[in-house]
């Protein structure tokens, strides 16, 4: 990894653009309801920073800390539930915020999850949909951006733990 170049691919600006975007389609959608949103750590901290401060109604925050292990950048498919949020959500709008959807198993296993304690509504809001490594069926309602493959790192998705502080979104190049 330390031998591989970077390039970026969104930058900061298409960033906030699509943010601010997204933001807009949720504000709209919510208008006038309750709305909890759950980040999942770490990934999605700088992603929900920036979107709940974008959106135009009000909405409470809570917080798990989901992960799934394995060599580098492949997931292992087996899902740890490190810590679970601490609000009630029987009876209200969630929306989940995550940095990536990949195999689909971390969101799939979560959204069940939450599910079992009877919400009003259950959506997910993903920065990043990689498409092409799915392995179970999974669509989130909004989507930032789409990519097909390839290992990105910065605003949120590390490598290692690094990475993360980056500004704006890079895939790494051998
Ligand atoms: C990453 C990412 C998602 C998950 C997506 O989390 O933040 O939660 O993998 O992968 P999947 O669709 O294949 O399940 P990771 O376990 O790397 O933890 P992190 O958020 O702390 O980086």
């Amino acid at each position: 990894m330390d031998q591989m170049q970077k390039e970026i691919l969104f930058s900061r600006e298409v960033i906030d653009k699509r943010v601010k975007e997204l933001a807009a389609c949720i504000s709209q959608d919510y208008e006038g309801r309750e709305l909890i949103v759950i980040g999942i750590l770490k990934g999605a901290f700088i992603f929900m920073a920036d979107l709940i401060r974008a959106l135009s109604i009000p909405c409470q925050v809570d917080f798990a800390r989901l992960a799934s292990y394995g060599a580098g950048s492949v997931s292992s498919g087996k899902v740890i539930l490190m810590n679970d949020i601490e609000m009630s959500i029987r009876g209200k709008d969630i929306l989940i915020i995550e940095d990536i959807v990949d195999t689909g198993i971390t969101l799939s296993y979560f959204v069940q999850w939450l599910k079992e304690r009877n919400p009003r509504s259950l959506k997910v809001c993903a920065f990043l949909d990689k498409r092409g490594r799915r392995k179970v069926t999974f669509e989130a309602d909004y989507v930032g951006f789409t990519i097909e493959d390839g290992f990105v790192v910065g605003y949120g998705l590390d490598f290692d733990e690094k990475a993360r502080f980056l500004p704006d979104v890079y895939i790494m190049k051998e």
